[in-house]
């Protein structure tokens, strides 16, 4: 499952054959030989013969191309196994900054290079500021064909992205700033077991909207920050607060066989994400000062740099850290215990404020309100100008819009004309956002722009949600996810397909 081949068609160019491999979590056992464990680091070279037309990249310090199209790739850096990487393909590559190229295909390197020129070094500098060294050498990013899985993947020197990132107005760079933080949490200092997941995203989710604030400023980095938590309510709604997988310390249990137990790939939801986020935001507000808090961060890393560590082991450091909160017991505040947060499944005991996000949200949500009303105030809806609004605030709109969904009859056929630049939106969170919407309220004349989605990507926070709403939809929305997954099945990631099966009832592997 680790390595993936596809044929011509399935990349953007069309021309050439591409191969790419996916190691988190536990995927490279079937690529080479390792401790395929997140507790075990190495460092690797790699010699990659390849035929003539083709490039072969790494997640590799150094590299080197050497005659007979043959490339050595030196990781100098201790790492676990998930992360290396390698794709091989039709790909080129553009400086955007003193340390950094973009790689694609030919046909998609004029739009990556101008998605990104120029903004990557800032955040670097931004995240060397706040954690310390970047010690990866180089950051790089190569977009990958439609079918990746993930927005991103934080494969060392050479972030891996979905080409849904290539939005043409820069809107979804958060994603980028996302895989960039690894580059400290998870990377540098990685989860020792995959049942820690939590300390690798949400401390990472944490450090992504530490580097929007100083780059963005407050306000945008809490809207952001609120679609998150939207996500997450989304996500416990879906599967229960109760369900086990809702905990930030998850029992990875064997089972006997590949159906039972817990894979490692499941705690891949919002909760570690999201909820992790949440944990990380309330040590911070234990120390109630964001400075102290940041200089905390940087000595963490420090302290556990090229190791693997259990949540004891960051609680532990946090408590030996700031003295006079142990002293306080800061750890066992009934109701917030660190106990309670690690092992109790459910919505978080603490959220972080987002007020400061108000001015960008309310909006939104007076017009998400307009929209749910019987009897549509067209007047009132008709004085809010849309034009101007940033990506994050519409997708914040949407959301609500689908929170308040199904609508009164005819109103979101209304909303639809209204707002082409929402219904015919090209930006591919816009898009998941519109076709959620069109789902649950049945609006049949809109259904082919679902399938067109899928068709165009194979991103699984895209696929998984779609697949769900139209599966617990009608007989016609059941008859359309059947037919979609018939028809992009083989283009879709194993581990994707076996996850849609299982929607679908067809029988696929956890
Ligand atoms: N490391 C993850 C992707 C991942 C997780 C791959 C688990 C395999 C198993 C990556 O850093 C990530 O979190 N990507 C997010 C980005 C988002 C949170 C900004 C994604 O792909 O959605
Ligand atoms: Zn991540």
């Amino acid at each position: 499952p680790q390595v993936c081949w596809l044929s011509p068609e399935q990349t953007a160019g069309k021309q050439k054959p591409y191969m790419y491999t996916q190691g988190q979590a536990v995927l490279n056992r079937s690529f080479f030989p390792c401790f395929d464990t997140p507790s075990v680091k190495f460092t690797y070279s790699a010699t990659v013969k390849v035929p003539e037309g083709f490039t072969a990249v790494m997640s590799a310090t150094s590299w080197e191309k050497q005659k007979d199209n043959t490339f050595v790739f030196k990781m100098s850096q201790p790492i676990p196994s998930y992360l290396i990487a390698l794709v091989v393909g039709d790909i080129v590559s553009a400086d955007v900054g003193p340390r950094s190229r973009v790689w694609a295909e030919p046909c998609l390197i004029e739009a990556a290079k101008k998605e990104y020129d120029g903004v990557i070094e800032e955040f670097l500098v931004v995240g060397e500021k706040l954690f310390g060294p970047y010690v990866w050498g180089r950051y790089d990013i190569l977009f990958m064909p439609p079918s990746f899985p993930f927005g991103g993947m934080e494969n060392p020197c050479l972030t891996f992205v979905t080409p849904c990132l290539l939005a043409g107005d820069r809107s979804l760079v958060d994603v980028i700033i996302h895989e960039i933080s690894h580059s400290w949490f998870g990377n540098l200092v990685t989860n020792a077991t995959w049942g820690e997941f939590w300390l690798n995203e949400g401390f990472t989710m944490y450090a992504q909207r530490r580097i929007s604030t100083e780059v963005y400023g407050l306000p945008y980095t809490c809207l952001e920050a609120a679609t998150g938590r939207a996500l997450l309510r989304q996500h416990m709604d879906a599967t229960g607060e109760d369900h086990p997988l809702n905990k930030l310390r998850v029992v990875i249990e064997p089972g006997v066989c590949l159906f039972l137990g817990v894979n490692p790939d499941d705690t891949y939801n919002e909760t570690p994400y999201e909820k992790g986020y949440c944990f990380v935001s309330y040590l911070a507000h234990l120390v109630g000062n964001q400075s102290k808090f940041d200089a905390f961060l940087q000595a963490y890393v420090n302290r556990f740099k090229f190791q693997s560590i259990t949540a004891d082991d960051t609680l532990g450091f946090f408590l030996e850290y700031f003295p006079e909160l142990k002293e306080k017991g800061v750890d066992s505040i009934p109701g917030f215990e660190f106990d309670r947060w690690l092992n109790t499944p459910g919505w978080p005991p603490y959220l972080p404020d987002l007020s400061p996000g108000q001015q960008l949200m309310r909006p939104a949500d007076e017009l998400a309100e307009l929209w749910a009303a019987d009897g549509l105030n067209m007047e009132a809806i008709e004085a809010v100008d849309i034009t101007g609004w940033r990506t994050y605030q519409l997708v914040y709109f949407l959301d609500q819009v689908l929170q308040k969904s199904p609508l009164p009859e005819g109103n979101v056929k209304r909303l639809s004309k209204m707002y082409p630049k929402i219904s015919k939106a090209q930006n591919a969170e816009l898009r998941l956002r519109w076709c959620q919407i069109v789902l649950k309220n049945n609006l049949e004349a809109e259904y082919s722009k679902v399938k067109d989605f899928l068709h165009s990507q194979g991103k699984q926070k895209y696929t998984l949600p779609l697949y769900r709403a139209m599966w617990g939809g009608s007989e016609a929305t059941r008859a359309l996810a059947m037919e979609t997954f018939s028809a992009t099945a083989p283009q879709l990631h194993v581990n994707v397909q076996n996850y849609v099966k299982k929607i679908l009832g067809l029988g696929g592997a956890e």
